[in-house]
């Protein structure tokens, strides 16, 4: 009897960039997820599934077992707090720095100076270490309006070129956290299906080294 594996990824970068990793452990997409509406994609191996959904949802579905695998951005790990996930491979795609980001030479007004994040764990942790007294505000996207708007003193959020943040005058200000995207599985299903789990992990991490 051979048992279902199920890879969760979201579409985007981190499914363009694994897709030669996943091609290196043998596993090759039958539908593209870019133009399917199709949520459980097919494969070459009729027992391995791919579900494909929102980047911050990763971990969740693989802590609770929905999915075996996963691979989600470091900084989607850091903030959900890894409860029930082994994370054994950094994949080093999708890399990027979480930074503050802000008006170079912005002076907050407010007591407690208000931090716009889709990562607000991540940033009151950051704060609170250091003993810096912040609000946050939950955004979703787009951070970077909040600062032009007055939302917001400072944003948290990942930046690559900086291109993002120069187009809307701001600039990287405190680095937080190097960002690369990892492999991701359920311990649970690390012990049920090991051999598995272990042959895709070496064949993974012999073409992260390549
Ligand atoms: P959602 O759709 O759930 O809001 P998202 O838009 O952040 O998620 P992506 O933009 O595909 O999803 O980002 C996935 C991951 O890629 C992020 O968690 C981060 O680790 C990394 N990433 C985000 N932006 C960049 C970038 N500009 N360059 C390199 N890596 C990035
Ligand atoms: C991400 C991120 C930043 C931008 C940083 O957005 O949210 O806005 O990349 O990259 P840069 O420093 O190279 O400009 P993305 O392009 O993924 O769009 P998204 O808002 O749909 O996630």
């Amino acid at each position: 009897m051979t048992m279902l594996l199920t890879i969760a990824l979201s579409k985007g970068r981190i499914f363009q960039e694994t897709l030669p990793l996943l091609a290196a452990a043998g596993i090759l997409p039958v539908d593209d997820p870019e133009t399917s509406r199709k949520l459980i994609l097919d494969t070459n191996q009729p027992d391995v599934k791919l579900v494909i959904i929102r980047a911050t949802d990763v971990p969740t579905y693989v802590q609770y077992g929905a999915a075996d695998l996963g691979v989600a951005g470091k900084d989607v790990l850091i903030e959900h707090g890894g409860e029930g996930l082994y994370e054994p491979l950094d994949l080093n795609i999708a890399r990027c720095r979480l930074m503050v980001a802000g008006h170079p030479d912005h002076r907050p007004q407010r007591s407690r100076p208000r931090i716009a994040t889709k990562y607000p764990n991540t940033t009151r942790r950051y704060f609170a270490d250091q003993g810096r007294q912040v609000e946050v505000i939950k955004l979703y996207g787009s951070m970077e309006l909040a600062p032009l708007v007055g939302l917001a003193d400072y944003i948290v959020d990942v930046v690559d070129t900086g291109n993002t943040l120069k187009a809307n005058g701001l600039a990287p200000l405190e680095h937080i956290a190097d960002i690369s995207s990892r492999l991701i599985v359920n311990k649970a299903a690390m012990k049920m299906k090991h051999a598995r789990i272990k042959t895709i992990i070496e064949r993974m991490a012999a073409a992260v080294a390549a």
